[in-house]
């Protein structure tokens, strides 16, 4: 059984991690969570996986998930306000994602823009958020994946050049169970602040805790590239670029792909 069950008993959150349910093994816990949502679950409902078979990754890859080893967790969200929400949502699951990973393992997580959690410059954790249509506004699945426990020797090769996992940087293994309910309370305290629209608590800590800011970087927007110095972040206006050529220039991460980052 898995370790996480505990966690059906659900914490004493506002909205998120009240209902939780726990899997073994599933294709992937954004679909599981779309199937729950066609069937009534509430807002809020969170469901956890030991593997998945079909995990996914944003922009159509797949997203490796071994048995045991991760946090494969998705949970269902329903904005008031549509306009924003996917963009808003992702940084909010990334903030939560890097204040958990550093409450309970006290490694320095950084986000990187759009939806990538660095551990020392790699990626140890990653947010997919999936929207639908709704009668009455949207419908949200928010999906955070956190390598834990696997070893470099276990990762396919082309995931060991840029991935880690955060018993690879802490040097031992990490209990998968507490980070789980931090999790749970650090997206329950962010999804008020966004229910706020406190946009500026959010940039505020966005900013303190990007891996993006200040750095070069070179991104492509359909067939066009551009190349500059990001000299902002704002959950509103997207990525602020100081374009080489010139001018500046604002990116929502729904649409760019970072090509290179000096
Ligand atoms: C990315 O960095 O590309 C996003 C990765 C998101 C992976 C998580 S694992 C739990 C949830 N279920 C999925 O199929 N994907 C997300």
């Amino acid at each position: 059984m898995s370790l996480l069950k505990e966690l059906e008993r659900g914490l004493p959150t506002r909205v998120i991690g009240r209902k939780v349910r726990v899997y073994d093994v599933v294709t992937s816990t954004n679909d599981l969570l779309w199937e729950l949502s066609d069937r009534g679950a509430e807002e809020g409902t969170a469901v956890f996986a030991d593997g998945q078979t079909h995990g996914r990754g944003r922009l159509g890859r797949s997203w490796w998930s071994p048995t045991g080893k991760g946090i494969w967790m998705s949970v269902l969200l329903r904005p008031p306000t549509a306009e924003g929400a996917v963009p808003m949502t992702t940084i909010v699951g990334a903030l939560a994602t890097a204040d958990a990973v550093r409450a309970t393992t006290r490694l320095p997580a950084l986000i990187r823009w759009p939806n990538d959690i660095l551990v020392r410059g790699k990626k140890a954790a990653g947010v997919l958020v999936e929207a639908r249509a709704a009668p009455n506004g949207r419908i949200l699945v928010l999906g955070i994946g956190i390598d834990v426990n696997a070893s470099r020797s276990e990762m396919p090769q082309d995931i060991a050049k840029l991935a880690t996992s955060l018993s690879e940087e802490a040097n031992e293994e990490i209990n998968r169970l507490e980070l789980a309910k931090s999790l749970l309370g650090e997206l329950d305290r962010w999804y008020q602040i966004e229910l706020e629209q406190d946009t500026e608590t959010i940039n505020q800590r966005w900013r303190s805790l990007s891996a993006t800011l200040g750095s070069r970087i070179v991104l492509e927007q359909g067939r066009q590239r551009y190349e500059g110095t990001v000299f902002d972040v704002d959950v509103r206006f997207g990525l602020a670029l100081r374009l080489d050529r010139g001018g500046i220039k604002h990116f929502r991460g729904e649409h760019v792909t970072v090509l290179d980052e000096a």
